[in-house]
């Protein structure tokens, strides 16, 4: 009887024994810190606002892309606030969500949220804009445009059609929000690009926020400001458009008597292409979120991805936008 009795024992502890183990395979598998294992990825996403055009299609990418991957998303809009974004990636760390992916309003002073990530064993995707740590190993992949190259573009763009300018080209320069990657980058390849020709200058350059209200009010400080504006180069379409209403206000032809340049190429803005009121746009791609529901797949599934993964991306003109604007997406 005794020896029947230490036998069930024994039995009763194997199997919790191996329940324990199972358990515990189960979390290191994921390669992430998910709570439950029932074979379903949650992602804790942190998008940046709801700032622009661009934005809202990014939004709706990723929100219907994650639907069509049997993706459980937990989704945040940050109102265009580092502290906000930080509190959201904290809330995700805590209900131990599988992976975390966010597109960072600025560049800098993530280190320390990303290191809370990594030890808690959750990986990490940068989507749409990147950060500055110096330590890669805090995320494990960037997906998203080169800013730099479309500022260059935009630039290129304006070199050649100066090319014959004897005398000053006054341009003016429409930011994205301060510390942004994309008005960093954008800023710095457009500048790269129009230094070939000293007759192209920049006379005034303000942040506008990526946003049409931020357009159209610093537009007006720099129409004020400065009789002779030649070209406006804005770092959005919705920035462009807001300035628009400022140029028309202020009596002069937008796309005539200041060539307008700007980037995203979103609906709107190519409608402004093909009406002639914008010159020429620079495409920047929100369409992110099927290649993002891929990646977070991977990562989870503790697969290696590349450590950049660039959008492909083309430019407008004004007739290419006429032919383009029945089929655009968004
Ligand atoms: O990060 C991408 C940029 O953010 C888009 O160009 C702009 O429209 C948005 O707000």
């Amino acid at each position: 009887m005794r020896k029947m009795r230490t036998q069930r024992a024994i039995a009763v502890l194997a199997s919790v024994l191996l329940i324990g183990g199972v358990a515990a395979c189960g979390n290191s598998d994921t390669g992430g810190g998910g709570s439950k294992d029932d074979g379903k990825i949650t992602m804790g996403f942190s998008q940046v606002g709801a700032e622009s055009g661009w934005r809202t299609a990014n939004t709706t990418s990723i929100k219907e892309s994650a639907a069509a991957a049997g993706i459980e998303l937990k989704f945040d809009d940050a109102q265009q606030k580092q502290e906000n974004q930080i509190k959201a990636i904290r809330n995700y760390i805590q209900q131990k969500v599988d992976v975390i992916a966010f597109s960072p309003v600025v560049e800098s002073g993530w280190d320390t949220v990303l290191k809370e990530a990594k030890d808690a064993g959750i990986p990490v995707i940068l989507t749409d804009r990147s950060v500055d740590s110096a330590d890669k190993s805090l995320y494990k992949t960037f997906l998203g445009s080169d800013f730099v190259k479309e500022g260059k573009l935009a630039g290129e763009w304006l070199v050649e059609q100066k090319k014959g300018a004897t005398g000053p080209v006054n341009i003016v320069e429409l930011q994205g929000n301060t510390g942004a990657a994309p008005a960093n980058d954008r800023k710095k390849g457009f500048g790269e690009a129009i230094a070939v020709n000293p007759n192209l200058k920049i006379i005034a350059s303000q942040p506008g926020d990526f946003t049409r209200a931020g357009g159209k009010q610093v537009m007006e400080q720099f129409l004020k400001a400065n009789p002779k504006i030649d070209v406006l180069f804005a770092h959005n379409d919705d920035m462009g458009l807001g300035a628009l209403e400022a140029i028309t206000a202020a009596g002069k032809v937008p796309g005539k008597d200041i060539t307008i340049i700007t980037v995203d190429a979103v609906k709107d803005g190519m409608q402004a292409l093909a009406d002639g009121k914008f010159n020429f746009i620079a495409e920047c791609s929100p369409l992110l979120g099927p290649q993002l529901m891929d990646l977070a797949k991977k990562v989870h599934a503790g697969e290696t991805v590349p450590a950049r993964i660039e959008t492909e991306e083309t430019t407008f003109t004004q007739e290419q936008a006429k032919e383009a604007l029945p089929n655009r997406k968004y």
